[in-house]
């Protein structure tokens, strides 16, 4: 990781204008991503992860959808502001995404070598014969056995961790500055998990690329991200290097996912910890901690209004009144 920053997100939010009120999913959130970092986005369903990531893109589904706040900067351009040409040469090209479900992104009436290919000549402006060059050589390195004879297969002849192996083979093929994964293992089972893992870790140092790997687990992130943002109802609640995260983690909510992760050093029959009660719902919510309903170490200040940042240094931030009342 470097000190360039390439993406800056400013206080983004992203509404939803429904029938039942204004869902508030991304709300005012900021990050800065430098130059090769691998960022994690956890928190649990309905957080927020994917619309913070859709809004990057400027894609989030409109109506009933907007973004009604907020810049992100991409080496220092708006990307909000940027017409449809520009648009379409940073998505795909210069930040790429994959998905859960690679089969709602690849096209099951197409070959692997035409979507490739499509792709590459596309955002790389390549001959065919080019093209196909280069989507073998991504192929082969993306753990792909057999690409010359395989490559002409339709996405259903593969398994799902090969169609994975695919989107990242894909995603990497036009060297872009930022891959975003939107939960890319959780379809998969565990151990093909973890090599879909090694291999995003593996390809994205070598080409330099900078990642922002979305997941609700921390177990995810763990082995694989320098820096960890943890969103709730829309906020992002602590953020800091992963060891800081791991190590001293503050947000009783943070420390709820990292208790919720199993450990093979606790007695299988200790129960896995499951933080108690439900995620709220982003409609109409309250201007106060929106944790405060399943927190252990709740007080009365929580109830009435947002908790102001806590800076622990490094990095280190935590939105708590528990620590805003203890540094002053
Ligand atoms: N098209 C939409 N219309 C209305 N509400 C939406 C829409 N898309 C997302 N939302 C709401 O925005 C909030 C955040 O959703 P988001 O998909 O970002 O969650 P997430 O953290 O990615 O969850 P998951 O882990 O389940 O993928 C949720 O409350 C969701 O219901
Ligand atoms: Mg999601």
């Amino acid at each position: 990781m470097t000190n360039e920053t390439i993406l800056e997100v400013k206080n983004i939010q992203t509404h939803f204008f429904t029938d039942e009120g204004v869902v508030k999913a991304v709300n005012d959130v900021s990050f800065v991503l430098r130059k090769g970092e691998v960022m994690g986005i956890v928190g649990e369903s309905g957080s927020g992860k994917s619309v913070t990531n859709l809004s990057i893109m400027n894609l989030v589904q409109s109506p009933p959808g907007k973004i009604v706040g907020g810049e992100i900067l991409f080496h220092g351009e708006n990307i909000l502001k940027m017409d449809k040409k520009q648009i379409r040469a940073i998505r795909g090209g210069k930040i790429a995404m994959i998905f859960q479900d690679p089969m709602t992104s690849l096209n099951p009436f197409l070959k692997i070598s035409t979507q490739m290919i499509e792709t590459i000549q596309l955002h790389q402006g390549l001959s065919k014969k080019d093209a196909l060059k280069k989507a073998i050589e991504m192929l082969t390195l993306a753990g792909i056995p057999a690409v010359e004879s395989r490559i002409n297969c339709y996405p259903h002849q593969f398994s799902g961790g090969m169609c994975q192996r695919v989107m990242i083979a894909m995603g990497l093929s036009c060297n872009p500055e930022i891959l975003i994964a939107d939960e890319p293992t959780s379809a998969l089972d565990v151990t093909i998990q973890a090599q879909i893992l090694d291999l995003i870790k593996d390809l994205t140092a070598r080409f330099g690329t900078a990642v922002i790997l979305i997941t609700h687990s921390l177990g995810v992130v763990a082995g694989m991200c320098d820096t960890i943002y943890v969103m709730y109802a829309g906020k992002v609640v602590e953020r800091g290097n992963t060891a800081d995260i791991f190590e001293s983690p503050k947000h009783p909510y943070t420390r709820g996912l990292i208790e919720s992760v199993p450990r093979l050093d606790k007695k299988s029959r200790d129960r896995l910890f499951s933080i108690p009660g439900q995620p709220p719902n982003v409609i109409d919510l309250p201007p106060c901690c929106p944790f405060f309903p399943r927190c252990t170490e709740m007080k009365e200040k929580c109830k009435s209004a947002y908790p102001p940042e806590t800076d622990f240094g490094a990095g280190h931030i935590i939105t708590c009144w528990n620590y805003v009342e203890a540094n002053t």
